[in-house]
C-alpha cells in the first residue's frame, strides 16, 4: 500500500519523505492556503522538491494539484490543467467529481494528462471516475465517518466494483481525509491502493506505548549487562 502526504507545506513534505518514505503528495486549496504562500509559488516548490530528490515522473512520485474549484466550465478546467501539467511531469490534475469535472478528466486523460477525481463520496461516483479513465479516484473517509457513515464497507464496495469490471489497479483508489491508524488499516484490509493523510496522522499511527515500554525495558537490561573489556 502506498502512503501519500496530504499537505502543501514543504517542511512537512521533506520530513514525511525522509522519515516515512512517502510515495507521493496530494494537495488541495485548503493546504495551499495553509502554506501561507501563493498558489504558483507552492507548486513550483513541489516541482523543485521532486527534482532535488530525483523523483521526476508521476509514475515514480505523483503530486496531485487541484485546479481552481470555482471553475465549472470544461474549457476553463482544461486550460488551467494544461498550464499546471506543463510545469512538472509529476503533476496529476485534481478535479472535482462533477459532470464538468468528469468530462474534463476524460479529455485530459486522452491527451496524456493524468487526473485525480476528488470529492468522491459514493461508490457510484468512484465507478464513473474509473469508466472515464482517471489515474486516481479520491474517496473521502474522514468526512463521512464524522457524519456516522461506515467507511470500511464504502471502500470495500469500491474495491469490489473495480475488480468486477477490470478497473482495479488501473484507476488507483486513494483513500483521502484519513484521520486515524484504524482508518489506514480499514483501507488496507479493503484493498485500497493508497491512503493520503497529514504528517501527524502518520506519526500517531506509528506510535504504540508498548514500543516505548519495551525500549525502556531493553535499555535497562542493556545497562545492567556485564560489560566486556
Ligand atoms: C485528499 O486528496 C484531500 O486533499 C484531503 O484528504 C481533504 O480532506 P481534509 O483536508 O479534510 O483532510
Amino acid at each position: 500500500m502506498k502512503f501519500f502526504l496530504d499537505s502543501a507545506k514543504i517542511d512537512e513534505i521533506r520530513e514525511a519523505y525522509s522519515t516515512f518514505g512517502i510515495d507521493g503528495i496530494t494537495t488541495n486549496p485548503n493546504h495551499i492556503m495553509n502554506s501561507g504562500k501563493p498558489f504558483y509559488t507552492v507548486i513550483k516548490e513541489l516541482a523543485d522538491f521532486v527534482k532535488e530528490n530525483g523523483l521526476e515522473g508521476y509514475e515514480k512520485f505523483p503530486v496531485s494539484v487541484e485546479i481552481n474549484p470555482h471553475f465549472d466550465n470544461v474549457d476553463e478546467m482544461l486550460a488551467m490543467a494544461r498550464k499546471i501539467s506543463a510545469m512538472c511531469k509529476n503533476f496529476v490534475i485534481k478535479i472535482p467529481c462533477t459532470p464538468s469535472g468528469i468530462t474534463a478528466a476524460r479529455l485530459l486523460e486522452k491527451e496524456g494528462i493524468r487526473t485525480n477525481l476528488t470529492l468522491v463520496f459514493s461508490p457510484s461516483q468512484a465507478l464513473i471516475a474509473a469508466k472515464n479513465g482517471s489515474l486516481f479516484v479520491s474517496p473521502f473517509i474522514g468526512w463521512k465517518e464524522q457524519s456516522g457513515e461506515d467507511c470500511a464497507a464504502y471502500i470495500a464496495d469500491i474495491v469490489d466494483i473495480y475488480k468486477n469490471y477490470g478497473y482495479y489497479g488501473k484507476t488507483e483508489i486513494i483513500c483521502a481525509a484519513v484521520r486515524t491508524g484504524k482508518q489506514i488499516v480499514d483501507c488496507a484490509v479493503a484493498g485500497a491502493d493508497i491512503v493520503t493523510a497529514g504528517l501527524q496522522v502518520y506519526k500517531d499511527s506509528m506510535y504504540h506505548p508498548f514500543t516505548d515500554l519495551g525500549l525502556e525495558r531493553f535499555q535497562n537490561a542493556w545497562d545492567k549487562t556485564i560489560t566486556e573489556e
